[in-house]
């Protein structure tokens, strides 16, 4: 029998409290189908910081290179100036880790609320699978003259075609698993002359050659927006850069009903990815058994897909399924829930064991 380890990383304000109902419910899912793991945890955070200001030691990336997944609950703190959390642990985890696809589903459940008047499941239904390695997150650029009147700043949108290249074949793949094996590029190749049309001739060339069942569409991000909440269900699976991606997943996320259900995961198909909610550490309902664990329990469903524990994640999702359809859960927004944070981990565990 496998046995995995995970790094689990539960983070700052309300991260602890869902990461715990997410391996309450994993232990319960993998446990039906004979599937065990070991757990690690990592006080990497804002409170970590503040006491050692230290953020992801170098020393930590090798030792989460030894698991076979980590679980991350939220990074963010209200007195660490922001940047310094975000860049110095989730982003050095994503980038030094080379989780170099961001896959985030946009998927709408039963009896959950979306702001789209008159949409329901079969409407919202689709992955973006976001670049998570380039773009404007490289950090390259610089500041010339600051504080001065000519002051100059420049932040560069970076991508190399191979970077473009394993995230498309990434995409690619996962639209021929769909039924309606459909790729939707998002860009602004009509403005972004150079970085667009790399992207563009890649999705060409690869989508012609070796994936000639899929059916290609290109949509500017704009127009995707647009899209999004006039016309969901055109999208199957849509591949974008890091920062478009970043941007539209939150619009994703609250259509499929908010950031209480959203999750997402940080993946390197090669390598060891990370599984975390799409929202922050929400601070104000840290500790009051009030904030909706469903994102951390989606993404643990995600890991199990991940690691190729298909029954253990389909036992999650139709455990979250079945809670929702029955009226049982009332909201995804915190403290309308109809019941605590516990509560609704206790009864997700229940109907997956
Ligand atoms: C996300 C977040 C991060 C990002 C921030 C916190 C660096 O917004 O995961 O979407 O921009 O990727
Ligand atoms: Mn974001």
């Amino acid at each position: 029998m496998k046995t995995y380890k995970i790094a689990v990383v539960p983070g700052d304000g309300t991260g602890p409290e869902v990461v715990k109902e997410g391996l309450k419910v994993l232990s319960a899912a993998a446990g039906a189908e004979g599937v065990k793991f070991e757990t690690k945890e990592f006080d990497f955070g804002g409170e970590r910081y503040m006491k050692t200001g230290e953020t992801l030691p170098d020393s930590a990336i090798e030792e989460l290179k030894g698991f076979d997944s980590i679980f991350l609950g939220a990074i963010g703190h209200p007195d660490v100036k922001p940047g310094i959390l975000e860049l110095g642990i989730l982003l050095k985890m994503r980038f030094s880790l080379d989780q170099y696809i961001n896959l985030r589903p946009v998927k709408l459940y039963p009896n959950v609320d979306t702001p789209l008047k008159d949409r329901g499941p079969k409407d919202i239904d689709f992955v973006v699978v976001r670049e998570n390695s380039g773009s404007l997150y490289t950090g390259l650029g610089g500041t010339e003259n600051k504080g001065m009147p000519n002051e100059c700043a420049i932040q560069v949108m970076k991508y190399t075609r191979s970077q473009v290249d394993r995230c498309l074949k990434y995409s690619f793949e996962l639209a021929q698993t769909r039924k309606r094996k459909k790729l939707t590029l998002c860009h602004k190749t009509n403005v972004l002359t150079y970085t667009g049309d790399l992207w563009f001739r890649a999705f060409e060339e690869m989508g012609k050659k070796d994936f000639p069942d899929v059916t290609r569409d290109y949509a500017h991000v704009d127009a995707t927006c647009m899209w999004m909440v006039k016309n969901p269900e055109f999208f199957d699976v849509i591949v974008t850069e890091n920062m478009f991606g970043d941007i539209i997943t939150d619009l994703g996320a609250q259509i499929q009903g908010g950031m209480g259900i959203a999750a997402g995961g940080n993946i390197n198909p090669q390598g060891v990815s990370m599984f975390e909610p799409i929202g922050g550490s929400a601070p104000k309902y840290t500790g009051k058994n009030v904030i909706n664990p469903l994102a951390a329990i989606m993404s643990g469903m995600m890991m199990m897909d991940h690691l190729g524990e298909k029954k253990a994640a389909a036992r999650i999702e139709n455990a979250v399924v079945k809670a929702l359809s029955s009226g049982e859960i009332k909201s995804m927004s915190a403290g309308k829930m109809g019941m605590g944070t516990r509560e609704v981990g206790d009864l997700i565990a229940k109907y997956s064991a």
